[in-house]
């Protein structure tokens, strides 16, 4: 096993004590150091505000991993494990407490007496990134002296461009683009690489991947879940800033760009800035037809029965946050011009699912003529992200038998044999940041474009006054969404079962 760059490498995480760290990042390094994919000089330290000491945080991390769910614990990985992490008490409010953070990694040397690589992972609130980095570059923590400094800036990066440009502005002052590693965790995920496999290690597909042959597509994050306990968060920020700025454009980004000249970090990522720079602006008169945003109330979750947003714990009773954002996007290139890329994503929907969908054009000619209407369906071909890891193709072919009958089957493709094992986008996205692989996070430009896209729809329906549309919880959302679509026989694609 090869661990490349991540030799004597110590992963500090700000907001160890949190809930991303006990869900995600600490079960993903537990389960990284199982598959022996941990260099054995690795270190994990993880600092907060809570008066913990190295053997509190050690109880607290294997309770962590217990409850896990997808993680089966092992005693005698927990224990190397375990030699790995430490706790240091950090109230970053507290200017005093950096020299001493400072000294102690510095104190912290490896084997043979070397500097330490560090990655700093900001695992706290998106208002306190800056703060954060300012007083480790302040405190010359990040200078790459003696081996290399990383920071690892979780999302949402900024809150809309202005802020976005302010924060960039901000930690630029102290490390240079190649020590960024902004994640979007959708990224990390198996079926999202897949896309790039699937695109540019086939031939198969390629010549009808244009406007000629692909009448849309469409992108669907949808969740069962309602906000939860993330109303603070998430009612400043609502669907379109949280999934569609991140994730959704991203997924866009990955079907739409042209072949790379490699799969290396800069190449990549040029490819996909490309794309979001294409994107034609959405004006103040499209809105209504370009975008739909609507709020769940009451409903039901199979069998449960839920309230409504504005009755969620910590929302406003006024709250006008979409719980629901949809929009129709043309990217106006050579490749693509014409082509509606629809996206949505929900809270309180139906089901939990998210997936890619390809609508391949109408045969130029209906040559079975006595074929019933609804025989003659569109192909589809489908990229299911979650729960389904999977690839569809929808295909005509003629019924048995001694008529002219046609109907639509299925050629189905799990991304998941039998033994193979099922990681975490966080397990990915750590192992690259140990070793200094950025294909997998994002630029700053591919920030700022995506912020460009959505930037000028939020501003408007942060000044429309019109009562805000609403889909009762477990629907899958508003029919009036379909304002958006350019032909009025398009549906939305709900799940991987064929339209109906
Ligand atoms: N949770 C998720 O599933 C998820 C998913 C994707 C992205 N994210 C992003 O990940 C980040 C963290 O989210 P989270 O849900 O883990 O938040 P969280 O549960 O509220 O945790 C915040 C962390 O920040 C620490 N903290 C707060 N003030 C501090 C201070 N003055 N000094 C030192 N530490 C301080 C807290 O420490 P104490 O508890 O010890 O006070 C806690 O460990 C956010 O940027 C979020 O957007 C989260």
């Amino acid at each position: 096993m090869a661990y490349n760059d991540q030799d004597n490498a110590t992963l500090v995480i700000f907001g160890a004590t949190g809930n991303l760290s006990r869900i995600k990042l600490m079960p993903a390094l537990y389960l990284l150091d199982k598959a022996s994919q941990l260099h054995p000089q690795t270190k994990i330290l993880a600092t907060g505000r809570r008066d913990w000491d190295k053997e509190r945080c050690i109880e607290e991390v294997r309770d962590w991993i217990v409850d896990s769910t997808g993680v089966r614990f092992d005693v005698d990985v927990f224990q190397r494990f375990s030699r790995r992490l430490d706790y240091y008490r950090v109230d970053y409010s507290q200017s005093g407490v950096w020299p001493l953070l400072k000294h102690y990694l510095e104190s912290e040397t490896t084997s043979d007496n070397k500097q330490r690589n560090i990655a700093f992972y900001m695992a706290i609130r998106p208002a306190e990134f800056g703060l954060v980095i300012d007083a480790l570059g302040d405190n010359g923590l990040l200078m790459e002296k003696a081996g290399w400094r990383r920071v690892v800036i979780e999302k949402p990066f900024g809150y809309d461009l202005d802020s976005a440009q302010v924060l960039q502005k901000r930690i630029s002052r102290h490390m240079k683009e190649q020590q960024i590693f902004r994640i979007d965790h959708y990224l990390g995920k198996e079926t999202v690489q897949n896309v790039n496999v699937f695109r540019f290690a086939n031939t198969m597909l390629e010549p009808l991947w244009n406007r000629n042959y692909i009448d849309h597509i469409q992108i669907t994050h949808s969740e069962t879940a309602g906000v939860g306990t993330r109303a603070a968060y998430y009612d400043g920020s609502g669907a379109m800033r949280d999934m569609i700025q991140s994730h959704l454009l991203q997924l866009l980004s990955l079907v739409a760009m042209e072949p790379p000249a490699s799969m290396d970090a800069e190449d990549l990522r040029d490819e996909k800035v490309k794309v979001l720079k294409s994107i034609r602006p959405i004006t103040e008169e499209d809105i209504s037809t370009r975008a739909f945003r609507a709020q769940y109330t009451g409903g039901n979750i199979g069998s449960e029965i839920v309230r409504g947003y504005l009755d969620e714990q910590n929302v406003p009773a006024d709250s006008r946050t979409e719980t629901y954002a949809a929009m129709k996007l043309y990217i106006d290139n050579w490749r693509w011009r014409g082509v509606p890329f629809y996206l949505r994503t929900g809270k309180r929907l139906a089901q939990r699912q998210s997936m890619i969908s390809i609508c391949f054009r109408h045969p130029p000619q209906q040559l079975f003529r006595d074929v019933s209407k609804e025989g003659m369906k569109q192909n589809w071909l489908i990229l299911g992200i979650q729960p389904c890891n999977c690839l569809r193709m929808e295909v005509t072919v003629k019924e048995p038998g001694l008529d002219m009958q046609i109907r639509q089957t299925s050629l189905n493709a799990s991304l998941l044999d039998e033994g193979d094992v099922r990681t975490d986008a966080y397990e990915d996205l750590l192992l690259d940041i140990l070793s200094g692989d950025r294909s997998l996070f994002l630029r700053h430009d591919e920030v700022e474009y995506a912020w460009r896209i959505v930037d000028p729809v939020i501003d408007a329906w942060s000044r429309d006054k019109k009562p805000l549309q609403t889909y009762p919880a477990g629907s899958w959302g508003s029919p009036e969404s379909r304002v958006i679509f350019d032909k009025p026989q398009t549906r939305w694609r709900h799940s991987l079962d064929p339209v109906q």
